[in-house]
C-alpha cells in the first residue's frame, strides 16, 4: 500500500467518525440537503461525493432549497458568466436564511479555490457559513461539524490530493461518472483550470477497476471516465496508460458501455485509436475539442497542435473507428483573432462536420496568460462571430443527420415524455447522437435497437426494431 493510500485511509477513518458524530446529533429529526452544482461534469461529481457524506451523516435529499437545513453552491469559474450566476444565486439565499436561521448555507468548488474571491464572498455575505475550495472536499466533515458548533467557516488550504474512499451518491441507476483523474498541466493560455483545479494526478488503475467493478454490480451498465485530458492518464503504481486501462475496463462483466471525456488533441495516440476501433464498449465518440482553427491563434492559446495535426487526428479517427462521431468546443474572440483566424474556423468547422460543437466567446480569466494580452475582441463582435459560428454549425449539423436515416443502432434509454397520449423515449446511441422514438416506459435505462427514420433540428426520430 503506498503512503498516499495510506493516509487517505487515515483520514477516512476520521471522517466516518465525524459524519457518525454528526448523526447521533441530528438523531431526533430528519434532516436535509440541497445541492446545485453550477460547473463542469467533474463539478457535479464533487457534489455527489458532498451529498455521499452527508448522506452517511444521516441527511436526507430536499426536493426544493426550501425544505433544506443544508444548502451548498458547488461553482464553477470557467467563463465570467458562470462566476456571476453563482454571486446572483448566492445573494438570493438571504431571504431563506431570514425565515429559517439555523439553515446552513455552503459554497464551494472551483470558483472559490481563488483566494480572492472566496475571501471577497465571505465577507460580503455574512448568511453563508461555509466556504472552501475544490481541494477541501476530505475536510468537509470536519468544517460540517465546526459550522454545527457555531462556527464559519472559510478553508481554501490543503493539498492537492487524489480523493479516494469517500463515499458517492449517485444520481444515476444505470449510467454514472468516475473519475480516473484529477488536475490539468496544459496551462492553455485562455484556461482558469489549471490554477483551481491544481496538477494533473491520476487514480491507481487497480482502485478504478474496483469502482467500475462494484457499479457493475449495482446494475450500472454505462460509465463515463472523466478527466480534463484523460490521454495523458498514467496509473501511479505501473505506468498504466489511457488505452490500456481502456482495455481493461472493456473486461468487466456487466459494464456495457464506457465512455470518456475530455480528450486533448496534442496527447490522441495510436494506441488510444486502436483501442476505440477494437473494444467493443467503448463507444464510437470522441469528444475533442479543437478551440481554434488557425494555427496563429492555436499558438497563443498554448494548445501545442496545428489544424493541419487536428485534421490528421480526424482522418485517422474515421478511418480507423468505424462509425465514430467527433463533438467540439470552439472558442471565438479571443485577444488578437482577425476575420482571417476567424475564418479559418469557420472552414475547419466545414470541413470536420462535428457531431456537437460548444461554442463559447472568450472570457478573460484572471490570473491567466491570455488576460493579459493586447488585442482584446470587443464583445460585440464577439458576439457576432458566436452567432456566425453557430448558425454555420447548426446547418451543417442539419445537413449531417440526413446520413443517419436508414441506419440502426443500440440506444441507452434516458427517459422520457407523455406526449398526445404517446411514450416517447429519449437516448444515445454509441456515437452519442441523441434519438427519440416512441416505446414504452420499462425500456428506461436499457439498451434498445432502434431504426432511425427522420431528423429534426439537433436530434434523430426512430423506431423500434423487433
Ligand atoms: N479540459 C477540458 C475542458 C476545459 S473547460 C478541455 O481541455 O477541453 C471546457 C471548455 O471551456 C474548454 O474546452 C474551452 O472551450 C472553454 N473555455 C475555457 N476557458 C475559457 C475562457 N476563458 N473563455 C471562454 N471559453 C473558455
Ligand atoms: Fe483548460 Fe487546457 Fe487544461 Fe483543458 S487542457 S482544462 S482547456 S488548461
Ligand atoms: Fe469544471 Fe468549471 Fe471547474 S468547467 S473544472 S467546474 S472551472
Amino acid at each position: 500500500m503506498g503512503n498516499e493510500t495510506l493516509l487517505a485511509d487515515k483520514m477516512n477513518t476520521l471522517n466516518r467518525m465525524t459524519l457518525l458524530r454528526i448523526k447521533e446529533l441530528h438523531k431526533d429529526m430528519e434532516y436535509r440537503y440541497y445541492i446545485e452544482s453550477f460547473g463542469c461534469q467533474m463539478n457535479s461529481h464533487d457534489s455527489e461525493r458532498i451529498a455521499g457524506m452527508l448522506e452517511e451523516a444521516g441527511y436526507i435529499k430536499a426536493a426544493v432549497k426550501e425544505e433544506a437545513d443544508i444548502i451548498l453552491f458547488n461553482t464553477c469559474c470557467v467563463r465570467e458568466h458562470a462566476e456571476l450566476r453563482v454571486f446572483g444565486n448566492v445573494g438570493a439565499l438571504r431571504e431563506l436564511k431570514e425565515k429559517k436561521p439555523t439553515l446552513i448555507i455552503g459554497v464551494c468548488g472551483c470558483m472559490t479555490q481563488q483566494e480572492e474571491v472566496a475571501k471577497r464572498l465571505f465577507k460580503r455575505f455574512r448568511f453563508v457559513d461555509i466556504v472552501f475550495g475544490t481541494h477541501q472536499l476530505t475536510q468537509f466533515p470536519s468544517m460540517l461539524e465546526s459550522v454545527l458548533h457555531g462556527e464559519r467557516v472559510l478553508n481554501i488550504d490543503g493539498a492537492e490530493n487524489v480523493p479516494e474512499g469517500i463515499p458517492i451518491k449517485r444520481d444515476g441507476v444505470f449510467s454514472t461518472n468516475v473519475n480516473i483523474m484529477f488536475g490539468c498541466n496544459n496551462f492553455c493560455s485562455y484556461c482558469i483550470v489549471p490554477y483551481v483545479r491544481g496538477r494533473e494526478r491520476s487514480r491507481s488503475h487497480i482502485n478504478i477497476i474496483n469502482e467500475v467493478e462494484e457499479l457493475a454490480n449495482q446494475g450500472f451498465i454505462e460509465i463515463t471516465l472523466l478527466g480534463q485530458n484523460v490521454n495523458s492518464y498514467r496509473s501511479p503504481d505501473s505506468d498504466v496508460t489511457f488505452p490500456q486501462l481502456l482495455r481493461m475496463l472493456n473486461e468487466i462483466n456487466g459494464i456495457k458501455r464506457i465512455r470518456f471525456m475530455t480528450s486533448h488533441p496534442k496527447d490522441l495516440s495510436s494506441e488510444l485509436i486502436d483501442a476505440m476501433a477494437e473494444c467493443g464498449k467503448v463507444c464510437k465518440h470522441i469528444h475533442l475539442p479543437v478551440q481554434s482553427g488557425s494555427n496563429r491563434i492555436l499558438e497563443k492559446m498554448n494548445r501545442r497542435y496545428t489544424r493541419e495535426k487536428y485534421l490528421s487526428l480526424v482522418e485517422a479517427l474515421r478511418d480507423r473507428v468505424k462509425g465514430v462521431e467527433i463533438s467540439t468546443d470552439i472558442i471565438v474572440g479571443f485577444p488578437g483573432e482577425t476575420r482571417e483566424d476567424f475564418e479559418q474556423t469557420l472552414s475547419l468547422v466545414e470541413t470536420v462536420g462535428f457531431s456537437t460543437a460548444y461554442t463559447f466567446m472568450y472570457s478573460p480569466r484572471k490570473g491567466t496568460v491570455a488576460a493579459k494580452m493586447d488585442g482584446m475582441i470587443d464583445p460585440s463582435e464577439k458576439k457576432r462571430r458566436l452567432l456566425e459560428l453557430n448558425e454555420l454549425e447548426a446547418h451543417i449539423l442539419k445537413k449531417n443527420n440526413v446520413k443517419f436515416i436508414g441506419s440502426v443502432g443500440d440506444v441507452l434509454v434516458e427517459g422520457y415524455d407523455e406526449r398526445d397520449g404517446d411514450i416517447w423515449l429519449r437516448g444515445k446511441l454509441s456515437n452519442f447522437k441523441a434519438v427519440y422514438f416512441k416505446g414504452s416506459s420499462d425500456m428506461v435505462g436499457r439498451l434498445i435497437k432502434v431504426e432511425i427514420i427522420d431528423t429534426t433540428n439537433n436530434s434523430l426520430i426512430g423506431r423500434v426494431v423487433q
